[in-house]
């Protein structure tokens, strides 16, 4: 498959590359995850439809690897993946906390239990 710049390869870093060719497999590995859900929904042979979805799961083991591959090598997704990832409670809540620079965990200024900065 032929690789997807929108930027001259030659003036990319080499840093870009190695992260490009990260995310365009976890966008794969994503998108047969979504195949296989779909064609295991259509199939009427239980047996082909529980393979399928092995595969499925399969998948999603290759996207998580990869998910932590990206988590490890570049901070923004760390810092990213560190707010969103296993957090509790309404998502665009975390946020607002994330950008008030509060901890996850911290109530907010309006509740018994909020730690002051
Ligand atoms: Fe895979």
């Amino acid at each position: 498959m032929a690789e997807e710049w929108h930027a001259p390869v030659e003036r990319l870093s080499r840093r870009t590359v190695t992260l490009h060719q990260a995310i365009r497999s976890l966008m794969e590995e994503l998108e047969a995850v979504d195949w296989y859900r779909q064609r295991a929904d259509d199939c009427t042979d239980a047996e082909l439809q529980a393979l399928l979805l092995h595969n499925m799961r399969e998948e999603l083991e290759h996207a998580s690897m990869l998910l932590e591959w990206l988590r490890r090598a570049d901070p923004d997704f760390a810092w990213q993946l560190g707010t969103y990832l296993f957090s509790e409670g309404d998502i665009l809540t975390v946020e607002e906390r994330a950008e008030a620079g509060r901890p996850p965990d911290d109530p907010g200024p309006d509740h018994p239990g909020h730690s002051p900065r």
